[in-house]
């Protein structure tokens, strides 16, 4: 398979979860792959194993993110996918959201996201393409998810303003909202074991086809995305969260 034969792809949080997996498929694919994560040892390790270019920056975190994009410069000169993927859940109910989980959430979700566009910018060669790591919390009004649902909701409006102001350099800018997928993410948040089973158990009986998706099941639409088979492709959302996006209030 060589969709990507010859493309340069930059990945954010490339370390694990979505981001790992979407680094060994693009490598499948053919292209050249550098993840970025803010842990050395993490990134190292990650690098290591899927035989990529690994590179120490917190996405939110502007001085790293420029200092990442000389990196990439130096090394590679110009890149043709940049997926935009690093990101933390901090589930808060309404009431009690934390100031810093608020300050958290928006510098990493959203202004971390929408400066590792505005900073890769000039390394994009004519032709590229965009993948903003979103979720359908963007819509599903789920507990807990009022401000992580925002910042994923305020990477979707960028991202179609994106698409227009890009299009006359053919970079197309579309965005993935994936449903619940079997990452670490949710043993970050700090969540107890008998937390994360019940909300595992909810939701699994929430999604119309009964289970969390896989990390692979992502990275396959963001290769799509990447290749030129999404040629005609700008300004676009693509739930992948075995339906659980049209919420059925009666599930069979
Ligand atoms: N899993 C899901 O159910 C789900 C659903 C919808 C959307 N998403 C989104 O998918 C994306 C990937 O999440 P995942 O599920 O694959 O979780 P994950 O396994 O925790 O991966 C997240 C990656 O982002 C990195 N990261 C976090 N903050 C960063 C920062 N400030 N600077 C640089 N890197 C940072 C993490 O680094 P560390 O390893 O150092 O933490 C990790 O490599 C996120 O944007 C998340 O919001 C996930």
């Amino acid at each position: 398979m060589s969709t990507l034969r010859g493309k340069v792809a930059v990945i954010t949080g490339g370390n694990s979860g979505i981001g790992y997996s979407t680094a060994r498929k693009l490598k499948e694919e053919g292209a050249t792959v550098i993840i970025i994560g803010r842990s050395q040892e993490r990134v190292n390790s990650a690098a290591k194993e899927l035989d990529v270019r690994g590179i120490i920056a917190d996405v939110s975190d502007l001085s790293a993110m420029d200092k990442a994009v000389h990196q990439v410069k130096n090394e590679f000169e110009r890149i043709d996918i940049l997926f935009v993927n690093a990101g933390v859940f901090i589930p808060m109910p309404v009431g009690q959201n934390s100031e810093e989980g608020f300050n958290t959430l928006i510098d990493i979700n959203f202004k971390g996201a929408i400066f590792t566009i505005e900073k890769f910018l000039p390394l994009l060669n004519d032709g590229s393409s965009i993948i903003n790591l979103s979720s359908i919390n963007a819509y599903t009004g789920m507990p807990n998810t009022a401000v992580y649902g925002a910042t994923k909701a305020a990477l979707n409006s960028y991202t179609r303003a994106a698409a227009t102001e890009l299009a006359p350099r053919k970079i197309r800018v579309n965005a993935v909202n994936p449903g619940p997928i079997a990452t670490p993410i949710f043993s970050k948040t700090g969540m107890s074991e008998e937390q994360l089973k019940g909300m595992g158990d909810m939701m699994q009986n929430r999604i119309p086809l009964k289970r969390y998706g896989k990390p692979e099941e992502i990275a396959e639409m963001v290769a799509f995305l990447a290749s030129d088979k999404a040629s005609f492709i700008t300004g676009s959302e693509f739930n992948v969260d075995g339906g659980l996006n049209v919420n059925p209030i009666f599930a069979g």
